[in-house]
């Protein structure tokens, strides 16, 4: 396994000005000063930044990046996705600077997502994370930034992908039963956090279904809510616990139409781990704004 973590996200929405209010006020997330007035950038953590946002009409996800552990491991992964027939294509100057990362290289999934290998991420001790809203911290360090929630039309091909490209493990699987039948949910692991990729199982024009991020404490989860209600945010899902990771969460509608899960208190896994499966995504809640 070469894989450390997911570090970044890169989305595009046609409001910058909605997504910074959004992410600041409703998420707190830290926005880093820039001059450059055609993408916003945020922060959880230590890191430089960890949420892209470029202005643009897609309104979806257009890149993630992933993190190994040095120059050794890029260079093993590079090898081992074009053993796979994928192509693969070099960083350059420019796209560094962007990323503020020592070396990448990027290429396409199956689903045309673009995904960055890197090593290197610029961190940025000496000025500590801050949340405009309060928030006591968000969990990252090895489990990385969250996850993200694909919508692929072949789960079967973009599973391969994922195990033999990148050499994410399968965590479990669920099969939810909606209006239009079962849907497959496969949910990835790649380091303790129990799924850094999930792929949902149906055609879409959107790439991204959810992006997920953690929080240090059940309050800071629970105030989100408060704010969210409060800034008139649409929800999607009221707070309810997950089957398979346990967290405890709520997911809100993002400027950009796709949806994000603000999360507590997840369970972490092991190399002891065992593939299961679950019939219903949530012990309790989770409900839709329609249902209650
Ligand atoms: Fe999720």
């Amino acid at each position: 396994m070469c894989i450390r973590a997911l570090s970044y996200i890169g989305l595009e929405a046609e409001d910058l000005d909605a997504w910074q209010s959004f992410a600041t006020d409703v998420l707190g997330l830290m926005k880093v000063p820039s001059d450059d007035a055609g993408t916003i950038r945020f922060r959880l953590d230590s890191r430089a930044w960890r949420i892209a946002v470029d202005k643009g009409d897609s309104n979806d996800l257009t890149y993630i990046g992933f993190e190994v552990a040095g120059r050794e491991e890029l260079d093993a992964m590079r090898k081992r996705i074009e053993a796979c027939g994928v192509t693969t294509n070099p960083g350059s100057m420019e796209l560094r600077r962007q990323r503020g990362v020592l070396d990448l290289f990027h290429f396409e999934d199956p689903i045309g997502l673009r995904i960055e290998l890197f090593y290197g991420a610029t961190e940025v001790f000496e000025q500590p994370f801050c949340s405009p809203a309060g928030v006591s911290g968000f969990m990252t360090a090895e489990q990385g930034l969250g996850h993200v929630v694909l919508l692929v039309p072949d789960v079967a091909k973009s599973l391969d992908f994922y195990e033999r490209a990148l050499g994410l493990r399968l965590t479990d699987v669920i099969d939810m039963t909606t209006p239009g039948g079962i849907v497959e949910l496969l949910f990835m692991n790649c380091n303790p956090r129990h799924h850094t990729i999930a792929l949902a199982g149906m055609a879409s024009p959107r790439k991204l279904d959810h992006f997920m991020i953690q929080v240090a404490s059940i309050d800071d989860m629970g105030l989100a809510y408060d704010r969210a209600l409060k800034a008139g945010t649409r929800i999607r899902a009221s707070i309810g616990r997950h089957s398979n990771d346990h967290m405890v969460s709520f997911y809100a509608f993002t400027p950009s139409g796709a949806a994000v899960e603000y999360g507590w208190g997840a369970r972490e896994i092991d190399h002891n781990w065992n593939v299961v499966r679950y019939d219903t995504t949530s012990v309790w809640g989770h409900h839709s704004p329609i249902e209650t």
